[in-house]
């Protein structure tokens, strides 16, 4: 579901034709739908409404100032893993204390300004981030409410990369070594509140049934953990809800609540949840001009000002972006769409049948708003493009698009060169 809407053959966003702000912005560059951004919080908040929850907006998947703040507004927490993230939460308006903290590799310094912030839990991925965790909260004179990150080894069919709930990855703590972590936490890092269990499985995923078989775990840990005298009061389930990009037939968040709640309900807890790109993946397109048309021995190329820095998924996941042309046209060929940079890797889309394309005429990436501009670089020098947010018939530029100076910015030259 997106107000991204074709009418009489030009792209509209809302009520705000696309071509009309990359006139005034030039491209490449993201726009997003307020509305989309909005619904599908909202969706979210109804499906688990009859039950005590906290939806912590997964920031990774678009930090832009605007999205956040759109976000807060409505009510949102957020899902953090860096110190940068913390930053931009708080900046925001997002309260500390609607904010979970996660990551693998939090450092000391991350740890002592989330601490000094009043995060309200850090999900928790090892032993040696508890011991950490528990010094400098002692040092600072604070208790930190924290969940353990369990990793339940499931599968929960997905592109490999984005599988983060089988024993092979990094992520969280084996479900065989859990408990004892738990307790030997519980009993001996006496700066800690561990109060928490955390699981995230993994992103796009489509089905429920790795959220069930991974709950049913869960919920027999927590009951091993009471029966030893911890009091757990919250679950977080993660993020990962899957998008359509194409021809998926995601769960809706009324399906998925209504799977996964029995499991839960009995518990008892408060459910946190980390949705990233059901929010803000569908509310967002990448609006590039083509800049030449070339004709292979076998193979055409639509040339676009936007590259693989700009948007990494297909060049990095292979992922399928379906690409439309923002204004009327007419017949049809097949192409591979490419950027302009030095990579074969540099595409969005190939072997792609899409309509007669000219010179100077603008092609949407669609559902690009969630892991899009924040995995955007400044590779090839290229500067990372303008950022835009419609709302009704009115539309803000959210970020400027970078100037040469910006590239250099911080950068020094030695005198003795
Ligand atoms: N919570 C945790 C702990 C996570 O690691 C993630 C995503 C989320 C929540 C949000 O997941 P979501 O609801 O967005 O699926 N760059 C990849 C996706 C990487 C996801 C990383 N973790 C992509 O473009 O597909």
């Amino acid at each position: 579901m997106h107000y991204f809407a074709i009418k009489k053959g030009w792209l509209w966003c809302e009520g705000v034709r696309t071509v009309d702000i990359a006139k005034k912005t030039g491209t490449p560059v993201y726009i997003y739908s307020h509305r989309t951004l909005a619904e599908h919080y909202l969706k979210i908040d109804a499906a688990f409404s009859g039950t005590e929850h906290l939806i912590c907006y997964s920031l990774k998947a678009n930090s832009s100032m605007a999205v956040i703040n759109s976000l807060a507004k409505l009510g949102s927490g957020a899902d953090i893993v860096s110190g940068g993230e913390l930053f931009r939460a708080l900046r925001a308006g997002i309260p500390a204390g609607k904010i979970v903290y996660a990551g693998v590799g939090k450092t000391s310094e991350e740890i002592e300004a989330a601490l000094k912030k009043g995060v309200s839990m850090f999900n928790i991925e090892s032993m040696p981030e508890a011991e950490r965790i528990n010094s400098i909260a002692g040092k600072l004179c604070k208790k930190a409410n924290v969940a353990f990150r369990v990793n339940p080894d499931v599968d929960p069919d997905t592109h490999h990369y984005i599988t983060t709930g089988k024993k092979e990855n990094k992520f969280g703590i084996n479900i065989s070594l859990a408990a004892g972590l738990f307790i030997r936490a519980h009993k001996k890092l006496k700066n800690l509140n561990v109060t928490g269990v955390h699981i995230h499985i993994g992103s796009q995923i489509t089905k429920t049934g790795a959220y069930v078989e991974a709950l049913k775990k869960i919920a027999v840990l927590i009951s091993k953990l009471r029966e030893s005298g911890l009091i757990i009061t919250s679950l977080n389930i993660g993020g990962g809800l899957g998008i359509i990009y194409s021809n998926e037939k995601p769960s809706t968040p009324a399906e998925f609540a209504e799977k996964i709640l029995p499991v839960i309900r009995p518990l008892g807890v408060r459910v946190i949840m980390e949705p990233g790109r059901f929010i803000a993946g569908n509310a967002g397109i990448l609006l590039a001009k083509v800049t030449y048309i070339k004709k292979g021995e076998n193979k055409n190329f639509v040339i676009v000002d936007a590259g693989m820095n700009d948007l990494i998924r297909p060049s990095l996941y292979d992922a399928y972006h379906n690409i439309i042309p923002a204004q009327p046209a007419s017949g049809k060929m097949k192409a591979d769409i490419v950027g302009p940079i030095c990579e074969s890797g540099d595409f969005f889309g190939k072997n792609r049948l899409v309509p007669i394309l000219r010179e100077g005429q603008y092609l949407a990436v669609m559902s690009a708003g969630a892991y899009g501009f924040s995995m955007a670089s400044n590779y090839n020098s290229r500067r990372k493009p303008a950022e835009v947010l419609v709302k009704g018939n009115k539309f803000f530029v959210v970020r400027k698009r970078e100037t040469y100076e910006d590239l250099t910015r911080g950068e020094c030259v030695p005198g003795c060169l």
